[in-house]
């Protein structure tokens, strides 16, 4: 058997899924019994109601929300090290003290962030909800970590004053694409399409013509009209944009924007965590209790 074999025969005799991030390998979207952004990862695993184990070829903090919102059910990060940078980046300390300077504001939290941060927030977002879950509040000023991209692009939308905490929250891939490099390839596919995340600097949303979270980028592939479509995201998703509209190109802005976090996950690497099932997330209850209340609080937003 191979690994891709074994892996299945695991699945099936543990009850377990894979649910895999769109940046992943190509070979593990391939193996994935679902594949999606942030959001749809936890929506499709608390869906799962037969599922007994959940590995999540993901990031941490994926993994954390699916164990916060699935108590009762095993979830395995097949690498301990596949940590999302930007979610590193906010501490409770920080949003207390934001919250101390702005006592009426709500705390708005990405989902990109630790469960102990996700404790101390009113609500959650992702880049699918952003817009519709700070359009939600009774309230104008908003203080919202740990992206300043995201709440720049939200700001603009909704007309909100956003402070973002910390000052200067990014994810380090995403800041890898430079306006330049999207002048210069509109040069070499004039009748292109550039499409890019909200994690991106202003500049290069400035320049694009569609401005979403990856699941929102790879529906608006399959319904532009466009044959050719120049991506500013980590490179991951063009497998997922290929596999599904092979007769389109698709052209990555930048070629190193790669998450290294997010290429930790190996077939062996799923292969292992499914055989020793490890390694298990757990949060403990008492910061999950107020964490899940943020993450249901934002599933009951509609978008
Ligand atoms: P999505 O929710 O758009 O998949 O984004 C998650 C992420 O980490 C982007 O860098
Ligand atoms: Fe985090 Fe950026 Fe990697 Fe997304 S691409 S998981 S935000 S480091």
């Amino acid at each position: 058997m191979n690994l891709e074999e074994k892996i299945g025969k695991l699945k099936k005799e543990k009850k377990a899924i894979i649910l895999a991030h769109n940046y992943q390998r190509p070979e593990i979207q391939d193996i994935a019994d679902y594949v999606g952004d942030s959001i749809e990862l936890s929506h499709k695993a608390m869906l799962e109601k037969d599922a007994e184990i959940l590995v999540f070829a993901a990031v941490d903090f994926m993994a954390e929300s699916a164990a916060i919102l699935n108590p009762e059910k095993k979830v395995l990060l097949p690498t301990l090290g596949a940590r999302c940078p930007m979610a590193q980046m906010l501490t409770v300390d920080e949003i207390k003290q934001a919250k101390s300077h702005y006592p009426d504001a709500p705390v708005v939290l990405y989902v990109n962030t630790l469960a102990t941060s996700k404790a101390y927030c009113d609500i959650c977002c992702t880049s699918a909800n952003a817009v519709e879950v700070i359009n939600s509040l009774n309230a104008d000023t908003v203080l919202f970590g740990p992206d300043r991209n995201l709440a720049e692009y939200v700001a603009e939308k909704t007309g909100k004053t956003l402070i973002p905490i910390p000052e200067w929250g990014f994810c380090p891939t995403h800041l890898l694409f430079q306006p330049e490099d999207i002048t210069v390839l509109r040069q070499q596919y004039p009748s292109a399409t550039v499409m890019s995340h909200p994690e991106c600097s202003s500049e290069i949303r400035r320049v694009s013509d569609f401005v979403g979270s990856t699941s929102k980028m790879c529906h608006y592939a399959k319904d532009c009209s466009a044959k050719t479509i120049i991506v500013a995201t980590e490179e991951g998703i063009l497998h997922r944009l290929r596999k599904e509209n092979p007769e389109k190109r698709f052209v990555i802005a930048y070629e190193g924007a790669v998450c290294p976090n997010m290429k930790l996950t190996t077939l062996d690497r799923v292969y292992t965590a499914l055989k020793e099932e490890k390694h298990v997330v757990k949060v403990p209850e008492k910061i999950a209790k107020n964490a899940r209340t943020t993450l249901e609080k934002m599933f009951l937003v509609k978008s």
